[in-house]
């Protein structure tokens, strides 16, 4: 299967000696990276509102997207780009918590980007970390049919965790797994924990979209910067695809790309040990 899988990216694009299951980007900076893929959306919301169609987007949270999302306020406010025909679906929500809390994905979202652009509110879709928990099956089920009536997501922004989870899929989340409720790894609640007053304080629970719902997605970008994702950014695109690195499984879809600054590229074989790529 791997020996196909790297048979198939082969023919797409060139890597040829490359090590690489997965095409990588490689910027200078996290800002270059993130100027490049706000003008991959913006180029795809102008070109779908020329075609006088809906553009529907899958956002992330998190401290990564944070520059991509003031790049397209700025692309908004300086060169005018609209955001009335976007229909939005995020990831990942805590679960429980209050929509206004200050670590809520949902007041995240507003203050990097919603509350600055011209998006129609009622296009906006988050998971909601107010229901009541015996609501839950009911929410992620309706929130899966949104998503296809939608026309399903044309383009779903990624960041990964330093486990290797994408959204809130956690290691050892299936290929098939859809938006359901999930207990978070000890270590992303450390990883988090700087976001709320102490450790005990971050939310042991989390609604995720699945791996399923983003690997439907019909293109995929997936952000990384800095040394501290350099080793899960090498597992994800250069080892076996396994359900202990949720990102791995992107090995799976073929319009994935990942945008990565130099330092979380530290790790990839062409970086660490050019010698042996052939170059
Ligand atoms: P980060 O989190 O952007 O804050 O590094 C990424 C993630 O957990 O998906």
């Amino acid at each position: 299967k791997q020996t196909n899988n790297m048979a198939k990216r082969t023919n797409a694009i060139d890597l040829s000696d490359s090590f690489e299951k997965i095409p990588v980007k490689i910027f200078p900076s996290s800002k270059d990276g993130s100027v490049f893929v706000a003008r991959q959306i913006a180029d795809f919301i102008r070109f779908k509102q020329q075609k006088k169609e809906k553009c529907v987007l899958g956002l992330a949270t998190g401290s990564t997207p944070k520059s991509l999302y003031a790049e397209l306020v700025r692309l908004h406010r300086e060169e005018k780009l609209s955001f009335k025909n976007v229909i939005t679906f995020n990831l990942d929500e805590y679960y429980p918590i209050h929509n206004n809390a200050l670590q809520s994905y949902n007041r995240f979202m507003k203050t990097q980007l919603f509350d600055h652009v011209d998006i129609d509110p009622k296009n906006i879709h988050i998971p909601n970390g107010e229901i009541e928990k015996d609501d839950i099956k009911e929410h992620c089920r309706q929130y899966e049919k949104k998503i296809k009536d939608a026309g399903g997501i044309d383009l779903q922004i990624l960041g990964i965790g330093n486990n290797g989870h994408i959204g809130f899929n956690e290691p050892g989340s299936g290929i098939y797994s859809k938006t359901r409720l999930i207990t978070l790894d000890n270590s992303t609640r450390i990883a988090n924990a700087y976001e709320f007053a102490n450790i005990s304080q971050v939310p042991r629970l989390a609604i995720t979209m699945g791996i399923s719902t983003i690997l439907q997605s019909k293109k995929i970008i997936l952000m990384a910067w800095g040394s501290a994702k350099a080793p899960v950014i090498k597992k994800a695109v250069e080892d076996d695809d396994t359900e202990q690195v949720p990102a791995s499984l992107l090995q799976n879809h073929d319009d994935v790309t990942f945008v990565v600054d130099k330092s979380a590229a530290a790790e990839l074989t062409r970086n660490k040990s050019p010698w042996l790529t052939g170059d």
